[in-house]
């Protein structure tokens, strides 16, 4: 099948690159120059574990292009994939559709014969009804239809996610026509077990806001119960076992943590309670999930201020900047939050990443392996759970003094008791007094 991928951002290009993987002639569309030279070159712009050597296979065996040529693209496909971002609007909670109805306009100029135009990009319901109407009007005589396919890939764990995810949704308002043909490329992903969901097209754009929304919700009810672990000397982890066995409940996205942060819950959570002011419904617990979750950082640098006593020209290093473990991604990520309140009482930062030094951090030190962090601070703080901080070597720790605030619960309390280290975790009873 050909088709194109309108957006080389992640959803496009990890999309893209594996619909090739699985034999179809795939065409990546981006109006950024460089990006296309560089991923020409088989530099890849995002931090994907195993995505280059996907794309440079791919690309070699010329199943996978990478062009500037929109219109041409367009026109050599079949189905057309809209895969570009729509992130926060100015007005700071809705989903800014501008690139998707701009992409919409030149597709309606390249339409030669019947095209699939499928929205991946996530959009607010009703903007497929909005697409078919820029394309309709552009282009009266042309023949298409919208669909709506919504992609459920977590950053670090997109590849497995695309090739094994528990579902396909797919949305239109003409199954008979669409159903079969995403059916056929999807194809090998369903053999292998994914359920193939197939409904209207508004469901499926609110699928994925209600997808989003709900699994932060879980965070953040699991977050807020860890807290109140932390008073009544309970630990969260047995908590999330005793409920996540509960088929009903689920244990996936259960683990207490620093807030949820990222490119896409804080983000749809927020557009969500706009599409529901727009439909005039409230949408009161999405709306609580955003407040505590913006609480939960504040909450977690007044622990750190706590733990630190006094904090003035108090060193803490951070091991972990990015929002979660296996990318680089700083968007919304937990920290950006914490840092400012620390810096205004006087504490000295420093931070080391596996992913390296970040612009967003210019006034915050950077180190270069986690042993600078464990040996030259008061307090070591565990923002993310990247696998090189599960086996920390503490020997080398020398200060008497040291306190660890492990966000992720990556080490159990009593590995510390004899320790010269005070160690403080999330919803965990301590194994000092409670700071
Ligand atoms: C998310 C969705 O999972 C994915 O389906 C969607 O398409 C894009 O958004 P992503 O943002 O990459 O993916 O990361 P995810 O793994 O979902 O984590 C989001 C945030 O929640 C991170 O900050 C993570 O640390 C936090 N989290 C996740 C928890 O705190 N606890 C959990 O149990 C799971």
């Amino acid at each position: 099948m050909k088709i194109c991928f309108i957006g080389t951002g992640y959803v496009g290009l990890v999309s893209g690159v594996l619909f090739a993987d699985f034999g179809n002639k795939v065409i990546c569309v981006d109006n950024d120059k460089a990006k296309i030279d560089k991923l020409k070159k088989g530099i890849i712009p995002i931090f994907e574990p195993g995505l280059d050597e996907l794309v440079l296979r791919n690309y070699k065996s010329k199943r996978l292009l990478f062009t500037t040529n929109i219109s041409k693209a367009i026109k050599d496909s079949d189905i057309v994939f809209i895969a570009v971002g729509t992130p926060t609007a100015k007005d700071g909670v809705s989903a800014d559709l501008k690139n998707v109805y701009s992409v919409a306009k030149i597709i309606s100029k390249n339409i030669n014969k019947y095209k699939i135009v499928v929205t991946k990009s996530t959009v607010p319901v009703c903007t497929g009804d909005e697409v078919e109407k820029i394309i309709k009007k552009n282009n009266p005589v042309s023949k298409f239809d919208v669909v709506s396919n919504p992609e459920f890939l977590r950053e670090g764990e997109a590849i497995r996610d695309f090739r094994y995810p528990d579902r396909i949704v797919i949305g239109s308002n003409n199954l008979k026509k669409t159903k079969s043909v995403l059916e056929k490329l999807y194809a090998p992903i369903v053999k292998k077990g994914a359920k193939f969901i197939s409904t209207t097209r508004r469901s499926s754009e609110l699928i994925k806001y209600a997808a989003n929304a709900f699994l932060a919700t879980k965070i953040t009810f699991i977050n807020e119960i860890a807290n109140l672990c932390e008073e009544v000397g309970s630990d969260v982890e047995d908590i999330a076992i005793g409920i996540g066995t509960d088929a009903r409940i689920g244990s996936r996205f259960l683990r207490a943590g620093p807030a949820y942060g990222g490119s896409c819950f804080p983000k749809d959570t927020k557009a969500l309670t706009k599409i529901g002011n727009k439909f005039r419904t409230n949408m009161s617990v999405v709306k609580s999930v955003i407040n505590s979750n913006e609480q939960r950082k504040s909450l977690l640098a007044d622990k750190i201020l706590k733990i630190l006593g006094n904090p003035k020209n108090k060193k803490v290093g951070f091991l972990g900047v990015t929002f979660k473990a296996n990318t680089d991604d700083m968007r919304d990520t937990q920290c950006l939050k914490i840092f400012p309140k620390l810096l205004k009482k006087g504490v000295k930062i420093s931070y080391y990443d596996p992913t390296g030094e970040k612009k967003e951090l210019k006034k915050i030190n950077y180190k270069n392996n986690p042993t600078e962090i464990l040996t030259n601070n008061d307090l070591v703080v565990i923002h993310t759970e990247w696998d090189e901080f599960r086996s920390l070597d503490f020997k080398m720790v020398k200060s008497k003094k040291l306190k660890i605030f492990d966000m992720r619960n990556l080490y159990q309390p009593k590995n510390f008791s004899n320790k010269n280290i005070t160690y403080y975790s999330i919803g965990r009873p301590f194994n000092e007094k409670k700071a």
